[in-house]
């Protein structure tokens, strides 16, 4: 049995071959993203594990004539794909799950350093100025965190800050028993209007794109933080810019941008970005920006390729495969 794996990074090589070798898979190893360019990486294999580039109809229609049975995401996400082509075109389409506490850790951090407005007292140090000047900070413990989206991650957030003390007002269409008595579901009006703080956990979906906009921050309380660490098309970036320009916003941590597709996990040091609201943004001294790393630790990148290769082989062998969301 073979598979194809796109954009393999050089952090993933030791991984791709310890899974390779443990469940008898050939693997044919693709630094690049895939396209039409190298669509033909894929010969003789019958399975695709990929990342976020985006794969459209045309690529999955070469590759069904190749005999192509599964493309797997080795992310959560998985709006890259062009999943209602692949139903048409028979080619199962899986994401995977892998450890939640990556995502919620980096979040409950980021949620800590944009309330005691670490972004500012570490550019101060290295510029030795160690006053105390505006960066008094607040107490999570003391606010009302707002969870927007209690899949996996969303729930690992509210466990994680249990310890904290902090009033967790949470939001899902789906409630969760097990979240009784550490967080109370409300309507999403009522979260947007009471916490001092809002994570949203939510996948990018036509219903999700832009929640958070104008309209929606109006609700908001002034001086509100928001923490994005799921996908940039959830906030209306430039309504975003305006409302941390009033102070409406007081505070934000973004791992996540609109359009940061092609620009994120590549070198732009001598090359212009071009993303005028990511520069507006990152000059922000209250806004925390990170290039979709919340995902990055040891175990969560062992997770996505042991369970992208797994979900291949289940779905090649004609058996249920967990992962498979299309
Ligand atoms: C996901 O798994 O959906 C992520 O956001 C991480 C990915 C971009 C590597």
């Amino acid at each position: 049995m073979k598979i194809t794996a796109y954009s393999c990074r050089p952090d993933e090589l030791a991984l791709f071959k310890q899974f390779g070798e443990k469940y008898g898979v050939d693997l044919e190893l693709v630094p690049e993203g895939p396209g039409m360019e190298n669509a033909d990486r894929a010969s003789g294999s019958q399975g695709i594990s990929i990342i976020t580039t985006p794969v459209n109809r045309a690529l999955l229609e070469y590759w069904k004539t190749l005999g192509i049975k599964i493309v797997s995401s080795r992310t959560v996400g998985y709006e890259h794909v062009d999943a209602e082509a692949a139903a048409e075109l028979g080619i199962a389409v899986a994401n995977v799950s892998y450890t939640p506490h990556t995502v919620a850790e980096y979040t409950v951090m980021t949620m800590l350093m944009a309330v005691r407005k670490m972004k500012t007292i570490m550019n101060r140090y290295l510029g030795q100025d160690y006053s105390l000047l505006d960066i008094r900070g607040r107490e999570l413990g003391r606010m009302t965190v707002g969870v927007v989206g209690t899949g996996k991650i969303g729930e690992m957030v509210i466990r994680i800050l249990q310890g904290f003390g902090c009033r967790i007002l949470a939001y899902d269409l789906y409630p969760k028993k097990e979240l009784e008595g550490m967080a109370q579901y409300v309507p999403l009006k009522e979260l947007l209007g009471q916490a001092d703080l809002i994570t949203f956990h939510t996948p990018a979906t036509e219903e999700t794109y832009h929640m958070v906009n104008q309209d929606t921050l109006s609700l908001m309380k002034d001086g509100v933080v928001l923490i994005n660490m799921a996908r940039g098309s959830i906030m209306d970036t430039d309504a975003l810019i305006e409302a941390l320009e009033k102070g409406k916003v007081g505070a934000a941590a973004l791992d996540v941008v609109e359009n940061e597709g092609k620009i994120y996990y590549r070198d732009f040091k001598y090359t212009p970005v071009g993303h005028h609201q990511m520069a507006i943004l990152s000059a922000m001294p209250n806004v925390l920006m990170t290039p979709h790393t919340a995902f990055f630790t040891d175990e969560a990148v062992s997770d996505m390729i042991e369970y992208s290769i797994l979900s291949c082989i289940a779905q090649i062998k004609g058996e249920d495969n967990p992962w498979r969301v299309k």
